[in-house]
Parts: structure tokens; sequence; C-alpha cells
């Protein structure tokens, strides 16, 4: 079975999909990390993040793991460098390029295989696995978002200011909801649950429980 989790920066996908699929025993694929890890290869290799062609081919060429939430880009590890605000602000170049979308997208269908998955981005019930049994959209206040935002980054010992996680976090919803090839929006088959004022825990445990009751085919 496959679980498609999409949705906005901030809305909670990944604290939800991970824990999802844990609950599941389901495996996880947080496909964000995958355009991040993409975005740091051609900011450590000095890569003209607008140049598609020089970007898509270095993508091509790397290897890329994702074991346990970690992240490895040709063997180093890049977990905690992928989540930096540079690599967040210049992944909108690497989510523009058709190119290692398609790339990405056949690796995450690669990855998932014929397991049972939880996978979370922004065109998985769309594009990536529009044959998906279960899918849902997350969403959550602006305000609320870019909050969360914040304390993602001071856990990371960043320290950036609302209003200008606001204003970055709007230019990121434009980009992602205009984007010619995957483009952020709710499959029509998704369900769609605002995370604004619910407990992570609440949230998981509504999902948790519509992915196992349509398991038993109610
Ligand atoms: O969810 P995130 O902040 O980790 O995503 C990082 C970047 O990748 C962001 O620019 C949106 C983009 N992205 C995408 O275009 N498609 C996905 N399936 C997942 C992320």
């Amino acid at each position: 079975m496959i679980v498609t989790i999409d949705g906005p920066a901030g809305a909670g996908k990944s604290t939800t999909a991970r824990k999802v699929a844990e609950r599941l025993s389901f495996q996880f694929l947080d496909t964000g990390a995958m355009y991040r890890a993409v975005t740091w290869l051609c900011l450590d290799r000095g890569i003209d993040l607008q140049n598609q062609e020089l970007v898509a081919a270095a993508a091509q060429s790397a290897t890329f793991e994702f074991q346990g939430g970690q992240v490895f880009v040709n063997g180093r590890d890049v977990t905690s460098e992928i989540r930096m605000s540079t690599v967040t602000n210049e992944s909108r170049h690497i989510a523009a390029n058709n190119a290692v979308r398609a790339f990405l997208i056949e690796l995450q269908r690669q990855l998932a295989g014929t397991a049972n998955v939880v996978t979370e981005g922004r065109d998985q019930g769309t594009i990536a696995f529009p044959q998906a049994e279960c899918k849902f959209f997350l969403t959550a206040s602006p305000q609320q978002r870019a909050i969360r935002r914040q304390k993602d980054l001071a856990r990371n010992g960043e320290h950036v200011a609302l209003e200008e996680i606001l204003n970055q976090q709007t230019g990121r919803d434009q980009r992602d909801e205009t984007r010619e090839f995957g483009a952020l929006k709710p499959a029509p088959d998704a369900i769609l649950i605002d995370t604004s004022d619910r407990e992570f825990e609440q949230v998981v445990t509504e999902i948790e429980g519509i992915v196992r009751s349509r398991m038993l085919g109610k």
C-alpha cells in the first residue's frame, strides 16, 4: 500500500508521515530531503543552480542514500546540512528543474518498489504515485507554519525572525503552487487535514486509523 502525504512547508508532513510510517511499520520516504540533497550537491560543487542541464547531470551521476532519517550524498552524511536555510532557499531552483523532477520521481518509485510506503512531499499523490490507495493533503495557517519552521531552524542553531520566515514562505508557496510540472495541489481523491490547532499525535492517529480501515477494505 502507498500512503501519500502532500502539503506546503510547515504543515507538519515530515513529523506526521514519519510517525505514521513507524506505527504502521511502513517504509518512509522524505522526498523534500531528495530535492535538498541535490541542492546541497550543487552548492558544494559550485554548480550554477539555474543551469538546468548541469544540475541534472550532477544529480544523475551522484549516489543518494536514505537510511533511517539520515541522508548521504556520494557517501557523505549531509543530514544536518540539508536543513540549513541556504539549502531551503536555493532548493527552489532544483524544484523547478523538470529533468531533476523526472529523475527524482523515478528514484522515488524505485525506492518504494513493492513495499508498503508512506511518502511525503508536494506531488506524491498527484504525479509520483497517482494510483496510491491513501492520499492526504496537510495544511495549516501561514502563521502556524512559520512558527514551526522557526522552531525547526532554532533546533539546528539558526535564529531567524518570524517576519523573514513568513516572507520567504509566501514566496515559496507561490512558486510551489505555480510550478509548471509537479505543482503543489491536492490530488482530487486526497483527504484534506488542517493541522493548525491540532496536536501532531491526533493527526497521526487520524491518518493511521484511515489507513488501517482501508487496509481492511472498509
Ligand atoms: O518539504 P521540504 O521543505 O523539505 O522541501 C524542500 C524543497 O523541495 C522545497 O523547495 C519544495 C521541494 N519539493 C518538491 O518540489 N517536491 C517534493 N515532492 C518535495 C519537495
